[in-house]
């Protein structure tokens, strides 16, 4: 059976990470996690991408050999800053592995032997800090100097004989499938940027660079390095195994992975994900990615936050304070999926202290509270409300429906405001009151186990999420045992009412969202 496959972009180790690659990583976590508690088998990928020049200069800059400064970023940053987040890739690549170079060689090699590959001259501006070729028109002027519209630097003077890749061959076939595949690139305005593109004509692309010798080898000029993109977008099929023999490892891994699904990117770097690199497999004779899907930018002032503008914010600036859990929540909660969103303290605070301790955790914490009192801490017999499980079908239909869309807003939206008609149950119910009166035990036991069973049904449905939070939650429900680890519930069977057992002991659970500590 084949994976379903999704990557992320390999990220540039010129400098640690910041909450812009990590809301793409996080998107990709929830996403894979979400897929695997469908029943799916589930291959995801992320990495680095440590050839080309901006890494280099980094590297001269900080007076160290572009090996051991991109080992060491990789090492002290971007490991452990994926291991803090809770992300959960099966695989990581590297640029400059050997089982990258390797692949990218025989591919690279297997391109020119079909006569698609061809010596030129390249004469142009070039930026740096988007290793890309430029054209004239995609410039600022500044006071007669050319600038890149990404970086807002000057640009530089690219006069080289380079290896030449027939990019211009494949505009029409492209054209056509994605005119004819709304799904291929995706939102609609990222298909719709896509295919002005390729109708404004395509020129062929210098790929290899003789001026530094920071990346692959081309196999047949040994003079010239492989330029940094070609490289970078191979590795979502050199690490499952591209240009191995199909009755190897590496080739039968490559038939239960690929084409991949989805490609997550940011809007930034659309067109090499949905313009060359699937021309680049056509040429090769290998299937094309199913879908690009091209998300929004988190905005710093109106402009992209980059650590080349010193407007980076550091992951752990938000998770020491408000807990990873809440930092994967909000930027999908809070930003629709393909747009562009700010970030904001003060947002991010109302959101957590509503949405997060208010509706979710209060919940958690008043039903174990309750059954404490009024059950001796067991979960009761059970118990159904018509209408709380028909809502909740309902949910579980519209989370999963938005989630495969990549809808994370929509879905976890539906998870919330289950969340809400829970807590307007519970307050309409009032156990509390209940309670005061013996003849109504049974009664209030319903109510309780109703409110137990929706609580069970969100800790799962807010697993791919929050992890951590949720994991917590499991466990004071007692039901590791009798319905096996959170991990394992399937989308498909939250909706079946009545799963948890009369019985189950809940224990207290420590604050799942604390207060937050007013920041200085
Ligand atoms: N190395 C290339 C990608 C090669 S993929 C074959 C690259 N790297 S990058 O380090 O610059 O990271 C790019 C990705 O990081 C973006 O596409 C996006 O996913 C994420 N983001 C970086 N800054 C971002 C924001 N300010 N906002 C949202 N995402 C951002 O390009």
């Amino acid at each position: 059976m084949k994976s379903f496959y999704l990557t992320t972009p390999i990220y540039y180790v010129n400098d640690a990470p910041h909450i812009g690659h990590a809301y793409t990583t996080v998107a990709g976590d929830v996403l894979t996690r979400w897929h695997r508690q469908r029943g799916e088998s589930v291959w995801f990928l992320t990495g680095t991408d440590e050839h080309g020049q901006k890494v280099m200069r980094t590297a001269e800059q900080n007076n160290s050999a572009p090996q051991a400064w991109v080992d060491k970023l990789v090492k002290e940053a971007w490991l452990p800053n994926w291991r803090a987040l809770n992300i959960a890739n099966d695989d990581f690549i590297r640029t400059t592995e050997s089982r990258h170079t390797e692949r990218v060689q025989r591919f690279l090699q297997s391109l020119k032997d079909s006569g698609h590959i061809y010596a030129g001259k390249y004469e142009g501006p070039y930026c740096v800090g988007c290793e890309e070729f430029k054209l004239p028109g995609d410039l600022i002027d500044a006071d007669g100097e050319k600038l890149c519209p990404i970086h807002s630097k000057p640009v530089e003077l690219v006069n080289e004989n380079n290896w030449f890749f027939k990019l211009s061959e494949f505009a029409p076939l492209l054209l056509e499938h994605y005119k004819k595949n709304p799904q291929a690139c995706q939102p609609e305005s990222a298909r719709n940027e896509v295919i002005a593109f390729l109708e404004g004509g395509v020129s062929d692309l210098s790929i290899s660079r003789s001026t530094f010798n920071w990346g692959i080898p081309v196999p047949w000029d040994t003079d010239q390095v492989v330029y940094v993109w070609f490289d970078a977008l191979l590795n979502y099929a050199t690490a499952v195994g591209l240009t191995d023999a199909p009755d190897s490892a590496g080739g039968k891994k490559f038939a239960a992975t690929w084409p991949a699904d989805v490609h997550l990117v940011g809007k930034d770097i659309l067109r090499f994900h949905a313009v060359i690199w699937p021309a680049m497999l056509m040429a090769a004779g290998v299937d094309i990615p199913k879908k690009v899907f091209a998300h929004g930018w988190l905005l710093v002032g109106g402009e992209k936050m980059s650590k080349s503008k010193l407007t980076g914010i550091a992951p752990s600036d938000i998770t020491d304070h408000f807990g990873v859990d809440a930092f994967r929540y909000y930027f999908l909660r809070a930003i629709p999926f393909g747009s562009d969103g700010s970030f904001s303290w003060e947002d991010m605070s109302a959101r957590y202290t509503s949405e997060l301790a208010n509706d979710f955790g209060n919940l958690a914490s008043r039903l174990a509270a309750m059954i404490e009192k009024y059950c001796d801490g067991k979960v009761p017999a059970v118990a159904q409300d018509a209408a709380l499980a028909e809502a909740l079908s309902t949910t579980v239909t519209q989370a999963d429906e938005a989630m495969v869309a990549l809808d994370f807003q929509g879905g976890i939206n539906a998870a919330m405001d289950f969340c809400k008609r829970v807590n307007g149950y519970v307050t309409e119910k009032e156990p509390w009151i209940l309670a005061k009166d013996p003849a109504n035990q049974k009664v209030l036991e319903e109510v309780l186990y109703n409110t137990a069973e929706s609580i069970r049904a969100l800790a799962v449905l807010l697993h791919p999420v929050m992890p951590q939070t949720t994991e917590i939650l499991w466990e004071s429900l007692g039901v590791k045992e009798s319905l096996g680890p959170i991990g394992s519930q399937k989308i498909s069977e939250i909706a079946r009412w009545g799963q948890l057992p009369a019985g189950s002991v809940i224990t207290k659970t420590p604050v799942l969202f604390p207060r937050l500590e007013t920041k200085a």
